[in-house]
């Protein structure tokens, strides 16, 4: 399901509702076990509807299953801001404020045991991380009952190779000892 919140589709929060195809909104089961979050929408995910479809997409989820079991199907997978930012740039502050009611309201709906940030952006938009992913990586935080954790990006791990997979198997080892206690 796409979590119930029927006016984020048409969202005029900011500009990328111009340039953008489509509201990405994401999508999963209730109370999953895990909630992943990205940075934003790719040129794949733009055009498909979804998050993560794409190459990063297909690397995480291969980690993901590899080191805790969980399967794609097992998580709400969604991103910090709904909309693809012109050629892939970073989110800029503006359109960063504008999207946050939504995921916040994502969050309270979807109601996760554990939640899994990717990279800088999510990592600061979701734990108030204000040093870089290669500092914070790992380290298990609580957002009120829920708990979570900040690893680096698969688009990092594609640019930069086995180092960085490496990093992301040894956190989601981590993870994986955690929702084994739940
Ligand atoms: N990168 C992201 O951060 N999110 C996606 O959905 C795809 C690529």
């Amino acid at each position: 399901m796409e979590t119930n919140i029927p006016e984020l589709a048409s969202c005029q929060r900011c500009a990328l509702s111009k340039t953008r195809t489509r509201v990405v909104i994401g999508s999963g089961p209730d109370s999953p076990s895990l909630m992943v979050i990205g940075e934003a929408p790719g040129k794949n995910e733009d055009e498909g509807g979804e998050p993560f479809i794409g190459r990063s997409g297909q690397l995480l989820f291969r980690l993901l299953e590899e080191e805790t079991g969980l399967l794609r199907s097992d998580c709400f997978v969604t991103n910090v801001v709904k909309c693809r930012p012109p050629n892939n740039r970073t989110p800029n502050k503006t359109e960063l404020g504008a999207c946050r009611p939504w995921l916040d309201s994502q969050f309270i709906a979807v109601s996760p045991q554990f939640v899994l940030a990717l990279g800088n952006t999510a990592s600061r938009a979701v734990f108030d991380h204000t040093e870089p992913i290669g500092a914070v990586h790992g380290k298990v935080i609580s957002l009120g009952p829920v708990r979570g954790m900040a690893t680096y990006h698969p688009a990092a791990a594609l640019r930069q190779g086995p180092s960085v997979v490496d990093v992301m198997r040894q956190d989601l080892r981590i993870l994986k000892t955690l929702l084994g206690k739940q």
